[in-house]
């Protein structure tokens, strides 16, 4: 089953309410929320803050993705967050790989592990039966609005072979470039988690043409 989550960025950021009510009424699984911190990424967007402020307005479930070196600080302020279910960390971020799983797992949310477009996911590969998500970027991380990098579909396409091989029931999910045109393809290759940013905000109906895939 393919699940959606917009993400929140993508919209104006004046209006997140508005965002947040749009995500609602297209029935979206839950909502993507990056978190970038200027280091591991250029751009810089929020922290714990102004997510827990968002998480007033609904009742969504938050899946964090968190742009940030050394993740494995703020693990325990997102995991205060009522609406927080699902985790994501940089593979590239954080060398404290186990330690940053064992902390998520003590707070009782979802762990993902997300990779950047050019790393490989054999590095990450031990890691895969302890964790929920595994998180391709197909974007390099920083900025919604960016082009699909094509060549992930080959890496999606490797870690859906190892996951159905070693029977591990973790979720592939996308992050970055998905529209009308990669989404089918993301989706063939075996993908079942969308993370949508500017498409879903740009457009009226954007999840409309999914009935067809
Ligand atoms: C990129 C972010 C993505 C991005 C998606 O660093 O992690 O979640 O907001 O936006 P689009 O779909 O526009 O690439
Ligand atoms: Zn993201």
């Amino acid at each position: 089953m393919i699940k959606i989550g917009p993400s929140i960025i993508a919209g104006d950021f004046s209006k997140l309410k508005e965002n947040i009510k749009k995500a609602e009424k297209a029935n979206v699984d839950f909502l993507h929320v990056d978190i970038m911190d200027g280091v591991f990424v250029r751009n810089i967007t929020f922290g714990p803050m102004v997510v827990e402020a968002i998480s007033k307005m609904t009742n969504l479930p938050f899946h964090i993705h968190l742009m940030i070196i050394e993740p494995i600080r703020y693990i325990k302020e997102f995991s205060n967050i009522k609406n927080v279910e699902l985790i994501s960390f940089h593979y590239e971020a954080e060398n404290k790989i186990v330690e940053t799983i064992e902390k998520i797992k003590s707070e009782n949310k979802k762990i993902g592990i997300a990779i950047n477009p050019e790393t490989d996911w054999k590095k990450i590969r031990d890691f895969l039966k302890e964790i929920d998500e595994v998180l391709l970027m197909s974007v390099h991380p920083g900025f919604s609005g960016q082009k699909f990098i094509y060549h992930v579909l080959e890496k999606i396409e490797e870690v859906k072979k190892y996951k159905d091989k070693k029977n591990l029931k973790f979720e592939i999910a996308v992050d970055g470039g998905l529209n009308e045109e990669t989404i089918p393809l993301v989706i063939q290759k075996g993908a079942n988690v969308l993370y949508i940013g500017s498409y879903f905000y740009k457009n009226k109906n954007p999840l409309k043409f999914l009935k067809n895939v």
